[in-house]
């Protein structure tokens, strides 16, 4: 059974709403199949019960679990592996250069479930230039849920091996049960909280490094520009954004530029935009 299209409509507008996710028409299955089992859990017989009784009460708690339930979650270690290599061998040695109160401030701006900052945490350790160095991290996310996971720094042994090399294991982490725990020393580094990217960002230190990576695609057009224009308020005039593989910047916000770092590439803010960012 797939969801009446008055629920679909209802489902569609909350999430628009609430998270700038765009879930167009034909995405029906998409929501029948990540609701049913919250319907089942408020002991409804069936998605449509469930979004019925939801448009009428609006219970706060429900709602945010309906948009969670519609948000992407996957990631895992060093994804596309590219942007980590950049950073590495050329991200972080030329803010290296240039950052005399040996500093660095990242921002992973839809971080999921932990992987992407705590593979950026790594990368940044195997950097020699970055030795002694401190390094803060921000991450943040809309999901709660993902929020806590992600704090938990727990992770299945199906999790780890999604692109984790067994050296980084080792070295990283330590068992706990049945799976592995993010050694206190990278989690203690971290500081995750809720933000919604749609929304204004609250006040912020500026960012020498940001991650933007395979989010802006959930999005469309005018809240992609409205991001991006955001986010080169939160950087530093030279500093350095990375996007998922299939997001860019061109036709979206010329302000910024794609540039080689290593073998790969990322978007810092074109000169004559940097007079602007205040
Ligand atoms: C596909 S994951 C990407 C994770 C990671 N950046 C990566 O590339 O592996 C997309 C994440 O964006 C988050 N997200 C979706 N809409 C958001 C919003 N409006 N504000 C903040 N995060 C959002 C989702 O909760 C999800 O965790």
């Amino acid at each position: 059974m797939t969801i009446s299209p008055d629920a679909f409509t209802f489902v569609r507008e909350l999430v628009r709403a609430e998270s700038a996710i765009v879930l167009d028409p034909g995405k029906e299955y998409l929501v029948q199949s990540r609701l049913v089992s919250l319907a089942r859990t408020a002991g409804h017989r069936d998605v449509d019960a469930f979004v019925r009784e939801l448009s009428t009460r609006r219970n706060p708690a429900t709602l945010r679990l309906v948009v969670e339930a519609l948000t992407t979650n996957e990631t895992s270690w060093f994804r596309d592996s590219d942007p980590f290599t950049a950073l590495r061998e050329s991200v972080f040695p030329t803010l290296a250069e240039t950052r005399p109160h040996r500093q660095i401030r990242v921002w992973a701006a839809a971080c999921s479930s932990g992987q992407e900052p705590y593979s950026i945490l790594m990368t940044a350790q195997d950097t020699p230039e970055l030795t002694g160095w401190k390094v803060d991290m921000l991450a943040t996310d809309l999901s709660q849920e993902m929020l806590d996971r992600a704090r938990s720094g727990l992770y299945s042994q199906l999790e780890v091996n999604r692109g984790l090399p067994a050296t980084t294991l080792v070295r990283h982490f330590e068992r706990a049960g049945l799976s592995w725990r993010i050694s206190p020393a990278l989690s203690s580094q971290v500081q995750f909280r809720q933000l919604n990217l749609m929304r204004p960002f609250p006040p912020m230190e500026r960012f020498d490094v940001v991650f933007l990576r395979n989010v802006l695609i959930y999005f469309d057009l005018a809240t992609k520009q409205d991001i991006l224009r955001r986010v080169r308020q939160v950087m530093a005039p030279d500093g350095h954004l990375f996007l998922g593989a299939a997001e860019m910047t061109m036709g979206v916000d010329d302000a910024w530029e794609r540039v080689p770092a290593g073998s790969s590439s990322v978007y810092r803010i074109r000169e004559e935009h940097r007079s602007c960012v205040s």
